[in-house]
């Protein structure tokens, strides 16, 4: 069983570059132990709401226990974020005026007994965010091909060493919990800066939950979601994630992205984002020592553009906002869910 000791990353530049708002609808789409949730919650108070996403159970038992006092103003739903635009529409919580991705795994996850993720405790390679999900670590291990396992370590783990990892394990297999397997790749690397074994357990990671894969399908729904002004905000933890965010973001804060040198513009494209922070944010010196864990995270933010014919329905949520029914009674009541669809069936 997980206990709550994750502590949130750029917790005060997050709300800044959310611009939480009282009255406010956010989506945090990686709850955790709820710690960004709950200060997106103060923040919007009062009337604001949450939608908060994760998928593992445990994370949201966790944040129902630590969000009690705002039950009124939150809907927690244990799926994969993957599933953002139509959990959104299943539930009604669309447009938005933030949506939050703190991606990869909490200190509750990586501290926790028994999933795997760790290279420092004894456990069952397993690594699956959720039971439900099928492939776990230890059959991606046992099945895979030498070069399959080569490649993975390489892309995923950035593994320079990955054939000599992957020989090694082929040897030893079958590799069945996080300590034999840090011990195989122990012999076959010298100890540096970091352990042995980090890049390998990364890339498994990301392979058995898909990582960058759903991270790149949801950033585009997450756009769609966003109402006039709406914020974007992604925390990464490793250069993979951050090159798929930044690319994502400078693309779509563009009006053309044809190739160099094209003599006129043939994409059509048009831009729909515009970057909140050129630089990306990261964690001061100060938040390092409190948090060692914060030491690679990298947060980028980008707004909404939007057309005029989107940004009259904005101005219908805008008013709904502040109206008596959801500072006494939440977004949740009927007649409310029932003008915003109404504002939003004529798009
Ligand atoms: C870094 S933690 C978030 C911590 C949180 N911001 C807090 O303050 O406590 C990342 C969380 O995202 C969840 N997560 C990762 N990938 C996910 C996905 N594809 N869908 C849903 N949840 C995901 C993990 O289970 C984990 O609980």
């Amino acid at each position: 069983m997980l206990t709550p000791t994750h502590i949130p990353v750029l917790l005060k530049e997050t709300i800044e570059a959310l611009a939480v708002q009282p009255g406010g609808r956010y989506i945090d789409c990686t709850l955790g132990g709820g710690g960004h949730a709950a200060a997106i919650l103060d923040h919007s108070s009062p009337g604001g709401q949450l939608l908060g996403i994760d998928a593992d159970p445990e994370a949201i038992k966790i944040s129902e226990a630590r969000l009690q006092a705002y039950s009124s103003s939150t809907l927690l739903i244990n799926e994969n974020f993957v599933n953002l635009q139509a959990i959104c529409i299943k539930y009604d919580f669309f447009p938005v005026h933030g949506i939050l991705f703190d991606l990869g795994l909490s200190s509750l996850q990586l501290n926790s007994d028994g999933r795997g993720f760790s290279f420092q405790h004894e456990a069952p390679l397993d690594m699956r965010l959720s039971s439900s999900q099928e492939v776990t670590a230890a059959d991606i291990i046992n099945t895979s091909s030498e070069g399959e396992l080569a490649h993975l370590i390489k892309i995923y783990g950035e593994e320079s060493h990955s054939h000599k990892i992957a020989r090694r394990i082929i040897q030893e297999r079958p590799i069945k919990t996080t300590l034999q397997l840090a011990r195989t790749i122990e012999q076959v690397i010298r100890r540096g800066k970091i352990h042995p074994a980090t890049r390998t357990f990364q890339a498994l990671r990301i392979e058995v939950n898909q990582e960058l894969v759903h991270l790149e399908a949801v950033l585009r729904q997450a756009i769609k979601l966003l109402g006039f002004e709406g914020r974007l905000v992604v925390i990464s933890y490793h250069s993979l994630e951050d090159r798929i965010v930044k690319q994502f973001m400078q693309q779509e804060s563009k009006d053309c992205i044809c190739p160099p040198g094209t003599p006129t513009c043939i994409c059509g494209h048009t831009a729909c984002l515009k970057l909140v922070n050129k630089k990306v944010i990261t964690p001061s010196p100060a938040e390092v020592q409190l948090n060692p864990r914060s030491r690679s995270a990298k947060l980028r933010a980008a707004e909404r553009l939007i057309t005029q014919a989107q940004d009259e329905q904005y101005k219908t949520i805008e008013k709904l906002c502040f109206s008596v029914g959801v500072e006494t009674g939440g977004w949740r009541k009927p007649a409310l869910l029932k003008k915003l669809r109404q504002a939003f069936s004529t798009s």
